[in-house]
């Protein structure tokens, strides 16, 4: 089966309390197929405003080490059976200037929440979407990465890299599936209004140039409802189109060549 967000019956989204996440959270919520929508983030006002959306929210910070996150999977699995959905929006942007001193801690948390946790949370959901797979029903890992995965922006370097290994790991990932019923999604967006550049003051600069947040919503949903393997609009999709889906056919090749081989 296509993996398409209609065929979704129960989906988590993190970073569900603002931006791109909330608002996907929210689409994903009116769709006709009407699936279960769970919206994870840290702010409190901001998880009970989902549930009077009518979205379960859960609290969790992702910035957590491999055990909270691995308990948190079992508590989520736990509560919510029929989850075969993960959208996994939760991000953070830092300016990085190697002229001046380099804020490691900083680099590291960002490496974390925008890398690693997501990885952590894919192996962790792993063990249940394969069981789903293996009696047919189909589920989605759709991690949001960014045009800036394929053209790094300088000024926020970590940032990029963080978004260029998530879009590695997409690509693999997607061919390590290719024989289960579980789909790889990609949402690269541009840039798109939301609170992502607050933490640098960038925001007011940005809002001349960005992609208004409900445009980029509906166009996002109509490429989860077709399936696109890998959603991107505006410049995320130029770059996208230009650099990186000619190398899509020969990660798939490569995979080939290595299950010969190894024969
Ligand atoms: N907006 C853009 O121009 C743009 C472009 C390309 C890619 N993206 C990507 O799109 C995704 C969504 O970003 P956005 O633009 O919508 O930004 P946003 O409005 O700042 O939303 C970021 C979300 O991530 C959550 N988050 C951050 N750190 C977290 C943590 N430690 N634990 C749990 N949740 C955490 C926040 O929730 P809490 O603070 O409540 O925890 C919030 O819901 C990110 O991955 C971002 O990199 C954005």
């Amino acid at each position: 089966m296509a993996p398409s967000i209609d065929n979704s019956r129960c989906v988590l989204v993190t970073g569900a309390t603002s931006g791109i996440g909330r608002a996907l959270a929210l689409a994903i919520a009116a769709l006709p197929s009407h699936p279960k929508v769970i919206g994870v983030g840290r702010r409190k006002d901001r998880l009970a405003g989902l549930k009077d959306a009518g979205i379960d929210a859960e609290e969790f910070d992702v910035n957590a080490d491999r055990v909270k996150t691995k308990n948190f999977v079992e508590e989520m699995i736990q509560k919510y059976p029929e989850i075969d959905t993960l959208v996994l929006a939760a991000g953070v942007q830092r300016e990085v200037n190697f002229k001046k001193e380099v804020d490691l801690d900083a680099i590291a948390t960002e490496l974390h929440v925008n890398y690693f946790s997501i990885l952590a949370m894919i192996s962790f959901f792993m063990p249940h979407f394969m069981t789903k797979s293996a009696s047919g029903q189909p589920c989605l890992i759709a991690p949001v990465t960014s045009g800036l995965a394929y053209i790094p922006a300088p000024w926020i370097a970590n940032y990029s890299a963080s978004k260029a290994a998530l879009h590695s790991l997409c690509s693999s990932l997607r061919v390590q599936l290719e024989d289960t019923e579980i789909g790889v999604i990609e949402i690269s967006p541009p840039l798109v209004e939301s609170e992502l550049h607050d933490a640098e003051g960038t925001t007011e600069a940005l809002s001349k140039f960005w992609m208004p947040l409900s445009e980029y919503t509906k166009e996002t949903i109509a490429g989860f409802q077709r399936g696109d393997s890998v959603v991107c609009n505006g410049m995320a999709k130029n770059a996208y189109e230009k650099f990186e889906k000619p190398k899509e056919q020969m990660v798939s090749e490569m995979a080939k060549r290595a299950a010969t081989h190894s024969k």
